[in-house]
């Protein structure tokens, strides 16, 4: 039997998305802790089906963690339990805490706003929205600053800055007005990724972001993840085991929603600590 959970989780307003508060700048002001993610006894449940057990995770900052396990086993609730997606469904109950940078993200006075605001997801399919390259890279950007007014040239600047930092530039810079949607997937992914960046979260949650791609859409997919550690917080669910030992430094297995293990990638791989662990990247089951 498990305990009755303490929250129920409701659908937060569309008006309370774009209020912001003093609370949530506090969570910007504060990156040095070594921990950018930090849950205590989180279990959660869709209905009365629990999709979490007590899961106990530090994640470091600046580093590439990913998160890997059989299908079902939770990833992506976990995934998405980090940056409140899971709320918008009114039969998700959580308990238990997740604390981002040292604040509770569930915490009452926290904006949802403000949560999205430091924690970027981006998905397995590419989901540009259906206007220009441009427009997709100002609209995160704008959402979040709407009481400041920027010229055509700061905005330009923002553009471009993004688009480099995902490799992007060089290609697209003469067709920024261009749709969006008529990029190759590898291009539309990196956009979704380059759309995060203005918006400066210090998290980046990827579900496996190259799963819709062509091994060369991953491998350039991957370079720009690895890119961009340090900077950011990377925390990657992948169902590619090459993927994992390649482009992350620590690595979480998951098995019917519970964390079997944590540990450096290499070490994962090589001396895992555990049984089910070894059965999986052996690739017994999964
Ligand atoms: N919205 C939902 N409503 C009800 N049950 C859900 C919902 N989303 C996921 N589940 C269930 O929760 C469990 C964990 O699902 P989740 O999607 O987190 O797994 P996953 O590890 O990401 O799997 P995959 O590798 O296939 O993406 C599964 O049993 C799934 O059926
Ligand atoms: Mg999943």
């Amino acid at each position: 039997m498990t305990s009755a959970p303490l929250i129920t989780l409701k659908a937060d307003s569309v008006d309370g998305l774009y209020k912001m508060n003093n609370t949530a700048q506090q969570i910007q002001d504060e990156p040095n802790s070594e921990l950018a993610i930090h849950t205590t006894n989180l279990n959660l449940w869709y209905g009365t089906f629990q999709a979490l057990f007590d899961i106990n995770l530090d994640i470091k900052q600046g580093r590439i963690t990913s998160l890997i396990g059989p299908s079902g086993c939770g990833k992506s609730t976990f995934l998405r339990s980090v940056n409140r997606i899971n709320e918008r469904l009114d039969y998700v109950r959580i308990n238990g805490s997740i604390d981002v940078f040292g604040h509770d993200i569930y915490a009452p006075e926290v904006e949802l706003v403000q949560v999205r605001k430091q924690i970027g997801m981006v998905f397995q399919r590419p989901n540009p929205l259906p206007t220009s390259i441009r427009e997709n890279i100002l609209y995160g950007h704008k959402l979040h600053n709407r009481e400041q007014k920027y010229s055509r040239d700061d905005e330009n600047d923002i553009v471009e800055q993004a688009l480099r930092q995902v490799l992007l530039w060089e290609k697209v810079k003469d067709r920024l007005k261009r749709k969006a949607t008529d990029l190759s997937l590898e291009e539309q992914q990196k956009l979704c990724i380059a759309r995060l960046l203005p918006v400066k979260p210090q998290v980046l949650l990827m579900d496996e972001p190259c799963s819709a791609l062509d091994p060369k859409g991953t491998a350039a997919v991957e370079e720009l993840i690895w890119e961009l550690r340090e900077q950011y917080t990377i925390l990657m669910v992948t169902h590619n085991m090459a993927q994992a030992r390649r482009a992350s430094e620590e690595c979480i297995f998951m098995l019917m929603g519970k964390v079997v293990e944590h540990s450096d990638t290499a070490e994962l791989f090589v001396t895992p600590k555990h049984k089910e662990t070894a059965d999986y990247i052996e690739g017994r089951y999964g």
